[in-house]
């Protein structure tokens, strides 16, 4: 049992590192990993999410449902920037768990976070192939149904969304230096397209339209079944539009538009100084979406009474509303481009989070290979960029995007945890970053992750747990007996 929770030392991690074969490359600045940071997170949220909610959820105030699920992901980046800067090595969330919480937990992590990761990148890339298929609609190439939608969902086969993540895979296998450049300039491409929206926008701005700020709260019936919040099921609390209560709910909502900044720590391996570079990349990253967020959403709710905003495509419909289309094939070049990006880094944190499973005998070991002239974890890119292609284009993942903020959250109260862990055991560890106010941070990130946590659907908890036995028995099938750390341990014990 004890060996469930052996841990693996933060020195062992470090070491791991500079194992011949096994070298990730040292490119990335804080800008760099800025740059990585924002072009993750900025996608569907703010082309999709900041529409829908205001009219569903929040009205004009959808500003501060934005502001607020940048609190709670800012909480957790701030356990995130401790731990980057403390185990500078790829992995993020699992490596942390590996030196904290044990190998089960670890594991377990790894196996969550493919959640996050590669059904999130699926995910993405389904709707990037709905934006593609929509723009090149507009200049006169119609691509069928058939081919542009998985079974289920009126076609057979997704293949826009497999081209793209195919393509993103070439680019990841090539090295993190041509990555992380083309990278920069999609997220040039993509600021400059939101920042086009917010000034264009605001020459559209009613002030009538802010009035009532918070609409007046609306309960709404009560849903019942799987599609029920735990929230509901748990304390009888049925869900809230718009007042402050609705604001709180929209939070949940707006959270999968920060996805992916936890993702730069994924990449400390990679990164220069990853001591002093970890947080400004983590914090800054989350700081200026939070920014974006909230000024496109104020543009937006501005421009457009929130009762009459679309629900598929707010900004480019807002234009419309006031006349001015041609905006709208702007915007759907913006979201085109810009989440090319998400898919990108997704797929680039998955690749990491394996490739050091690899390393450390929980998944086969050949995973782990590094590529002697691309110096990159491409067999492990090539393995997920081939199931990641085939999620996005088979199978039908619309009621599957939940499971992304599952999964995520979880990663992140357990990082969370983590901090606290590791103050305790090895205090004396060098931290370039210290999480402040240690455990009033953690403990508040921990609650605010789970308030979250609890306004997802029944549904959602209960694909969660399956995802996780499905895990668990994989680890005692494989990871258990191949794990390195529990070799090491054996051979010791033999010697001895
Ligand atoms: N945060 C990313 C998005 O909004 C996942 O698309």
């Amino acid at each position: 049992m004890a060996s469930l929770f052996r841990t693996k030392s933060v020195e062992q991690s470090i070491r791991d590192t500079e194992e011949p074969g096994h070298q990730l490359r040292r490119r990335l600045s804080a800008l760099d990993l800025t740059v990585f940071g924002v072009g993750v997170i900025v996608g569907t949220g703010i082309f999709v999410l900041t529409g829908q909610v205001a009219k569903d959820k929040a009205g004009p105030a959808v500003a501060i449902s934005f502001v607020l699920a940048a609190v709670v992901c800012g909480l957790a980046a701030l356990c995130y920037a401790e731990f980057a800067s403390t185990v500078p090595v790829a992995g993020s969330a699992y490596t942390f768990s590996y030196a904290t919480l044990g190998e089960f937990p670890a594991w377990i992590i790894g196996w969550d976070l493919i959640l996050e990761l590669a059904l999130g990148a699926a995910v993405v890339a389904v709707g990037w192939s709905g934006y593609a298929v929509s723009l090149l609609d507009d200049i006169g190439i119609t691509i069928p149904a058939s081919i542009s939608n998985p079974p289920g969902e009126g076609g057979s086969i997704n293949i826009p969304a497999i081209l793209l993540v195919l393509a993103v895979t070439a680019l990841l296998v090539g090295g993190i230096k041509i990555t992380s450049r083309v990278n920069a300039v999609i997220v040039g491409v993509k600021i400059a397209i939101v920042l086009l929206v917010i000034i264009a926008g605001l020459f559209f701005v009613k002030a009538d339209n802010y009035s009532p700020f918070i609409p007046k709260s609306v309960s709404n019936d009560s849903v019942s079944g799987m599609q029920a919040p735990l929230m509901q099921v748990l304390f009888g609390i049925t869900p809230v539009s718009f007042g402050w209560l609705g604001i709180f709910a929209a939070v949940a909502l707006v959270f999968f538009a920060y996805i992916g900044f936890d993702i730069v720590a994924t990449a400390a391996e990679e990164a220069k100084r990853p001591q002093r570079d970890m947080p400004i990349g983590l914090i800054g990253s989350l700081a200026v979406t939070a920014i974006l967020y909230a000024a496109v959403s104020l543009v937006v709710v501005g421009m457009q009474n929130y009762t009459k905003l679309s629900d598929e495509a707010p900004l480019a419909d807002a234009f419309k509303a006031n006349g001015h289309s041609s905006f709208a094939t702007i915007i759907s070049i913006g979201a085109v481009v810009g989440l090319t990006s998400v898919v990108l880094i997704l797929l680039l944190g998955q690749s990491r989070v394996f490739f050091a499973m690899g390393r450390d005998g929980l998944l086969p070991s050949w995973l782990s290979a590094v590529h002697p002239r691309f110096g990159t974890p491409y067999r492990s890119t090539i393995i997920m960029g081939t199931i990641v292609a085939a999620l996005a284009g088979f199978i039908p993942l619309s009621k599957l995007a939940e499971l992304v903020n599952i999964g995520t959250l979880f990663a992140f109260v357990v990082v969370s945890i983590g901090v606290v862990i590791l103050r305790r055991t090895r205090p004396e560890l060098p931290r370039a970053f210290r999480t402040p106010w240690v455990p009033v941070i953690p403990i508040l990130s921990v609650l605010a992750c789970l308030f979250v946590m609890i306004n997802l659907p029944v549904e959602t908890w209960l694909r969660f747990f399956a995802w996780m036995v499905i895990g668990v028995v994989i680890y005692f099938a494989y990871g258990a007996r191949h794990s390195r750390v529990a070799r090491a341990t054996e051979a010791q014990q033999v010697k001895s």
